[in-house]
């Protein structure tokens, strides 16, 4: 059975199982790989040609047009609207989110209750906190984040956990295995960064907020496997997943609880000594925010370290069509806090929350490659953040 084909794309055969794992027969297999392979040739071979058309076509008629190149992004991304390229591959490339969400929905769907009752078999209580109080915010049930029927919190039925499996089963296709088998890479890049730059460090009480099904805290609670981690998110069926999936993972350490991130009064003052969050602020709202920087700044404990990972910052830097290109998917799938949180000035945000600016620090985080996916892959592992790291790290150390 091949690992991995000519193009370098792993099979979806290869894919980090576990116990509520969903299985894949033959042709949801060949699905997935039929999907994984499209995006990859949207992104390496049709892309280059929309950049191209950019280059040669849009920017110089709007120029010719405003007697200016485009000053943002906004006028930018109108320009490259009406460009036919642009538009066969934005096609393109929403049908494949539609796509694998209706792949990944119709797998888990078909096994439902094999995975809630397999769920319900390995989760310890005591790992699994959940609260029917919690509510889910506005923001989050306002749209159906990345095409996600449902999203991350719709239950339908008891103790139904297939939005989580569906999520699983498909990152491994939409991120075309870059993130590793078990999708944790970000998770391990993370335990490299601290690693590196504070080897004695040992923290007690990790707090890992919108966690998910777990992908990225499992690495930091194995690599500190005497902490208490606490994890937590508002969509039950993402918690019950995850707190089976650590099980069936022999992670013993995380508890899986039910919370809203800006809302954490249950957490005592100066109680954890690493909070953080993956990919997790641009799913939220302004108003959101500025309470979750509050109730971080609340829970940190002297000495600790609060560490968000997000992909990067629209600078002044990052060229305008960059910026458009990062920015597709709030326009075209359903993420609608994703320009604005690229936007903001993050450090104030903090120093708004009572950090101080000394405090503050920045840094990048690339995915950990996965050997075993990956064996002739380089060393990319880059430390210090550039165009190459995949994630931006906005952090104070109290
Ligand atoms: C993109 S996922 C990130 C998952 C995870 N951090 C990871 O690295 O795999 C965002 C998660 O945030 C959760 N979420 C959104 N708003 C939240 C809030 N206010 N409090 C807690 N969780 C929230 C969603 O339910 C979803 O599971």
């Amino acid at each position: 059975m091949p690992e991995a084909d000519h193009d370098g794309l792993p099979d979806y055969r290869a894919v980090g199982r576990h116990a509520v794992f969903p299985n894949a027969d033959h042709d949801q297999t060949e699905r997935f790989n039929f999907l994984a392979r499209l995006n990859r040739h949207l992104a390496s071979v049709v892309l280059p040609g929309v950049a191209d058309a950019y280059r040669q076509r849009v920017e110089p008629a709007f120029e010719h047009a405003q007697g200016r190149k485009p000053a943002h992004r906004r006028e930018a991304r109108q320009a490259l609207a009406a460009e036919p390229l642009y538009q066969t591959w934005s096609a393109l490339r929403r049908n494949t989110m539609e796509m694998r969400q209706q792949a990944g929905l119709s797998l888990v769907l078909g096994q439902r209750d094999q995975l809630i009752g397999e769920t319900r078999r390995l989760i310890d209580e005591g790992r699994l906190r959940l609260d029917p109080q919690v509510r889910i915010p506005h923001y989050l049930s306002a749209v159906d984040h990345h095409c996600m029927p449902g999203s991350y919190y719709t239950e339908r039925t008891a103790d139904d956990v297939t939005a989580a499996a569906n999520y699983d089963a498909g990152m491994f296709v939409t991120t075309g295995g870059m993130l590793g088998r078990y999708t944790d890479g970000g998770g391990r890049g993370m335990v490299e960064y601290m690693r590196r730059r504070h080897p004695n460090w040992r923290p007690r009480r990790i707090l890992d907020l919108g966690c998910g099904l777990g992908h990225n805290v499992l690495p930091i609670a194995e690599a500190f496997a005497d902490a208490e981690v606490v994890a937590v998110d508002v969509a039950a069926p993402m918690l019950r997943y995850g707190a089976a999936r650590a099980a069936s993972l022999g992670v013993d350490n995380v508890v899986f609880a039910q919370a809203d991130a800006a809302d954490l009064a249950e957490f005592d003052a100066a109680s954890f000594d690493w909070i953080q969050s993956t990919m997790f602020l641009h799913e939220t709202s302004c108003r959101a925010l500025r309470r979750i920087m509050s109730e971080t700044r609340r829970m940190i404990a002297p000495g600790g370290f609060v560490i968000h990972i997000e992909q990067p910052q629209y600078d002044a830097d990052m060229p305008i069509f960059e910026q458009v290109m990062r920015d597709w998917d709030a326009f075209n799938n359903n993420e609608p806090f994703w320009t604005k949180l690229h936007d903001v000035d993050l450090d104030q945000y903090m120093i708004d929350a009572g950090f101080e600016r000394h405090e503050l620090f920045h840094g990048g985080v690339t995915a950990v490659v996965d050997r075993e996916l990956f064996p002739d892959a380089a060393d990319d592992n880059a430390e210090d953040y550039g165009r190459k790291a995949a994630w931006h790290i906005t952090g104070a150390h109290v």
